[in-house]
């Protein structure tokens, strides 16, 4: 029997369910903070994410489903939103108009990593982009958008928060840490990959012994510049007045490479291993790098898979009609009386024939409001049973009665 490949899932029923839900309301959140909808290929060219997420990411150099089209064209499934965003920014014409513009998305996205609980290679996120608007406030307006979806959901969670510098700051202060690291022999083979290739990276290394040396590391926090030390004491003092909970981990690098200034992470106690919830941050060359107009950009995304895992449903209500028939005479009217319904856009779950019994079960089970039942007596009145499933009452009526409800 044919499965679903490794690390891949399918979305139905209850899923499904959970899927729509939250897409569709932090699609309204997201509208309310005066974001609109964009939708990007799921195939680009691989050189699209070689040249923003980075090719010392690990996303890049070790978990793209890359392959070469039957063009001979280098291509790449996304292994997450924000590249593809910009691309379509740029290609628009956006940066040469200079206009601000907010995009939020949805979808599935691609990494080789070794599937686990909360680990998947085809995951879906919803991450929301913010182009030309380079003010602190901005920052904040993200993660306090952020902030409110996971409240919506009832979601708890932990916020850690930490600037990246900027073309300033950020050059002296990756030679400093590779003078650090230079005469560090005992860090992992990864971190000494890390330090020729991207050596802040190492900050976020899992191993303990490294973390145990990179206590003494510098941190790009102490060596910010004067205009990136000042932005992130705003931001901090915008979250404080807005109530937001955050921790300061100088430690926090992100695995994408076109972060600067503000990066964060949402995490979550309540899943596992894999406990980011949402990440992002402030990427105002990324444009420039794609080869732009100079724009600021900041964003985030949201894992759906790991959210879902956390999310509070409501109550499922009861709605629409299931119309059954009781007897094969009845059929015809049954299904001619669902599709009339449908036109006159009234839900209508069902129209087959089976018996009494089982219509209201199957009723009871996909959540219908009313059961409407055809048989011998009904056809001979020319009447339609009713059952309100909420009320239990029952009764006939004509099918002018029903079709005018
Ligand atoms: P990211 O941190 O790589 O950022 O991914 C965002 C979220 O996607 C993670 O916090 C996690 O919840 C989810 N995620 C990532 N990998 C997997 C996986 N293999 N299985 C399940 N869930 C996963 C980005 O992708 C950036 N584009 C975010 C951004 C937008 N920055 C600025 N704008």
């Amino acid at each position: 029997m044919i499965q679903s490949l490794r690390g891949m899932k399918d979305l139905l029923a209850d899923e499904s369910e959970r899927y729509i839900y939250f897409v569709e309301n932090c699609s309204k959140i997201a509208k309310n903070y005066g974001f609109s909808y964009v939708e990007t290929p799921i195939l680009e060219e691989t050189a699209l994410f070689k040249r923003s997420v980075g090719e010392s990411s690990d996303i890049v150099g070790k978990e793209m489903y890359q392959f070469t089209d039957k063009g001979g064209n280098d291509v790449c499934m996304r292994p997450e939103g924000t590249a593809g965003v910009v691309r379509a920014f740029i290609q628009k014409k956006y940066d040469k108009a200079k206009v601000q513009k907010k995009f939020f998305y949805y979808g599935p996205m691609f990494r080789y990593e070794r599937p686990q609980k909360g680990r998947l290679r085809e995951f879906h996120q919803f991450g929301v982009e913010s182009f030309n608007q380079p003010n602190i406030k901005e920052d904040a307006a993200i993660i306090l958008m952020l902030k409110e979806i996971l409240e919506f959901f009832g979601i708890g969670y932990k916020l850690e928060l930490n600037s990246l510098g900027c073309t300033a700051c950020m050059p002296p202060y990756k030679e400093n840490l590779v003078n650090f690291l230079k005469n560090e022999d005992e860090i992992c083979d990864d971190c000494k990959r890390r330090r020729d290739t991207n050596p802040i990276r190492v900050l976020d290394c899992k191993n303990q012994n490294c973390q145990d040396i990179y206590a003494n590391a510098p941190l790009l926090l102490d060596n910010l510049c004067p205009t990136c030390r000042d932005e992130f004491e705003q931001l901090k003092n915008i979250l404080d007045d807005f109530d937001v909970n955050y921790t300061v981990n100088p430690k926090l690098v992100r695995g994408l490479d076109y972060y600067n200034k503000t990066a964060f992470e949402f995490v979550s106690d309540d899943i596992g291993a894999q406990s980011a919830i949402a990440g992002g941050g402030r990427y105002d060359k990324l444009v420039e790098y794609l080869d732009g107009k100079p724009t600021t950009g900041i964003g985030f995304a949201m894992g759906i898979e790991r959210l879902m895992e956390l999310i509070v449903m409501p109550e499922p209500k009861r709605k629409g009609y299931y119309v059954g028939a009781l007897c094969d005479e009845a059929l015809d009217i049954s299904f001619k009386l669902a599709t009339k319904m449908r036109k006159n856009k009234i839900t209508t779950i069902n129209y087959d024939k089976k018996s009494l019994k089982a219509h209201l079960k199957n009723a009871d089970k996909q959540n219908a409001k009313y059961c409407v039942c055809i048989g011998e007596d009904e056809l001979q009145k020319d009447l339609l049973w009713i059952k309100d499933l909420e009320t239990k009452e029952e009764k006939s009526i004509t099918q002018e009665e029903l079709l005018g409800r």
